[in-house]
């Protein structure tokens, strides 16, 4: 048997072509080279990881802080979140009467499903159908793209949108601010 061929295991040849006097040396070197690729490898995706944390920015876009005090009764505002238009109708006694009733629509629905407080609604300001900003009206908002009306709730009179104005989230942080997002 050729003394190159040692028993059961591969062949382990030195840098001169000799034996290394202990073969075990090389297995660990084997093991160490592997632990420290794997721990290079976490390292460097250490900052990948890291760039893929929404930015304070970013995480301060989420939410929009709006000062309703000064929108009076019957005005709208329109404030941007997350780059969209949201408007935010601060209807009166009036106003609010006439959505009490649900109108027989494509997309009925309570307009107490649709507000936090009578007096306030806010709807994202796109219109369902293609996405354009509708114009405010007397009684609601108007789409001049196709001719969708929507009433003072944000709900779908007629036109070809296919629904109501989207509702986003959003809270009352107190009686004069609202947090969209
Ligand atoms: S996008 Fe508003 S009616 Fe078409």
């Amino acid at each position: 048997m050729s003394n190159d061929l040692i028993k059961g295991e591969e062949k382990i040849i030195g840098v001169n072509g000799e034996e290394p006097k202990n073969p075990k040396r090389r297995d660990f070197l084997v093991q160490a080279t592997g632990v420290a690729t794997g721990i290079g490898v976490g390292a460097a995706a250490l900052p990948f990881i890291e760039s893929m944390k929404p930015s304070a920015d970013v995480m301060s876009k989420a939410t929009t802080e709006v000062d309703i005090a000064g929108i009076s009764k019957g005005d709208t505002r329109t404030v941007e979140w997350q780059g969209k238009p949201v408007f935010i109708l601060h209807r009166n006694d009036a106003q609010i009467q006439a959505m009490a009733e649900t109108p027989d629509t494509k997309d009925p629905q309570d307009d107490a499903d649709r507000v936090k407080k009578p007096e306030w609604l806010v709807v994202i300001g796109l219109c369902t159908h293609l996405g354009c900003i509708p114009n405010r009206t007397a009684e609601g908002w108007f789409c001049p793209c196709h001719g969708s009306a929507y009433d003072d709730s944000g709900r779908i009179l007629h036109g070809p949108a296919p629904r109501n104005l989207d509702v986003p989230r959003y809270q009352f942080v107190s009686s004069e601010k609202i947090l969209i997002g």
